[in-house]
């Protein structure tokens, strides 16, 4: 079976040898990504592998179809770059890998946190210049604070038992309430509530048209002065301009964020030799009390080798005509 794999790095295609043996799947790596005007590499091939800035948008669906592309297989958990109504119609099946490693996740919001409130990073450029000073790394005790988790599906739910761990209070908000975490004393209540009492705000809910820019003017007004703001979930569950308002305006104390709005033609490229015309990342970036990773969040070990293996299970089961367990509909 052949398969064109897009948005991919040398990382990539290094965990997809190592477990591709087995099958050995015809494997062609670009280092594109999917869109509408590279959707002609496509041809020739019966599956495409991809991932979360790729844009399977109605265009590309409507010409992979063409070229006779049966099945998408996302190598990530969110699946809100696919036009779901697009695949049906055309008949091409979606597979993902639904949980890959939440703990990955849940951590990397943790070292946001903690980075943000100890001011490691500040540190560590400090005393490398031999300026051992502690004038402006002032912290907070994360003991006792409360923190608001938004979503409390996998990733939510290993960062309340780290949180829990610190010492904080949990509250959550979820359409879906977990009895688990209710048993651990985390106490559900409604999202403008989490808002209003929460020292540290974490997103961990998917992106819909009910979650985008769910961080906006509005719920910002709710918020305690000096918040800090987490998000490894999606950039547009962030309306950036707003929060850049915020920032300018003190209602924001701290931002830690993994995801962008604008990310696709940003992250995970080395544009450190180029001109960067994102007007917002450049005003984000001025921020003392702001930190950006480029949508790193996900990526250890133990999360590439889960990733690599799922994704090449969907595509066997797929290929064998077995039950998709990981298909997206
Ligand atoms: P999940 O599907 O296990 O949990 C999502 C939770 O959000 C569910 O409990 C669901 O009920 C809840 N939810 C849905 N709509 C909501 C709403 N309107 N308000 C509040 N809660 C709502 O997903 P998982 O695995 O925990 O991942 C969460 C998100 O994290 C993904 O959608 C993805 O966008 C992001 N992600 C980011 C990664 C990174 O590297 N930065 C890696 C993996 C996932």
């Amino acid at each position: 079976m052949k398969i064109a794999m897009f948005s991919t790095k040398q990382y990539d295609q290094e965990y997809f040898e190592k477990f591709n043996s087995d099958e050995n799947f015809e494997i062609e790596f670009f280092e594109t990504r999917l869109d509408p005007h590279t959707v002609g590499l496509t041809k020739g091939f019966e599956a495409v592998c991809v991932f979360v800035n790729d844009k399977i948008d109605e265009k590309t669906i409507e010409a992979m179809h063409q070229n006779g592309i049966k099945l998408i297989a996302l190598r990530c958990a969110g699946f809100n770059n696919v036009d779901l109504e697009a695949v049906k119609k055309y008949d091409i099946k979606v597979v993902r890998v639904p949980a890959y490693s939440p703990e990955a996740v849940a951590e990397h919001a943790i070292a946001l946190i903690m980075t943000l409130n100890r001011k490691t990073h500040k540190s560590y450029n400090r005393v490398r210049e031999g300026n051992f000073s502690l004038n402006n790394l002032i912290g907070f005790n994360l003991s006792n604070k409360t923190v608001g988790v938004v979503g409390t599906g996998r990733i939510g739910v290993a960062l309340c038992g780290i949180l829990i761990g610190f010492g904080c209070k949990v509250i959550a908000y979820d359409l879906y309430p977990s009895d688990e975490l209710k048993r651990l004393g985390i106490e559900y209540v409604q999202l403008n509530e989490l808002f209003r009492q929460s020292e540290v705000i974490s997103l961990h809910c998917p992106l819909t048209t009910e979650t985008k820019h769910m961080i906006n003017k509005n719920s910002l007004d709710v918020m305690k002065d000096g918040v800090m703001i987490i998000n490894t979930s999606r950039g547009e569950l962030i309306k950036t301009s707003d929060v850049i308002q915020g920032l300018i305006e003190r209602k924001v104390g701290y931002l830690g964020i993994d995801v962008y709005e604008q990310e696709e033609d940003l992250f995970f490229k080395d544009l450190s030799e180029h001109i960067i015309e994102d007007e917002y990342i450049l005003r984000l970036n001025s921020f003392p009390n702001v930190l950006i990773t480029s949508h790193q969040a996900y990526f250890t070990n133990d999360a590439m080798n889960e990733i690599a293996l799922t994704t090449l299970e969907n595509i066997k089961d797929f290929k064998e005509g077995n039950m998709l367990s990981n298909e997206v509909k």
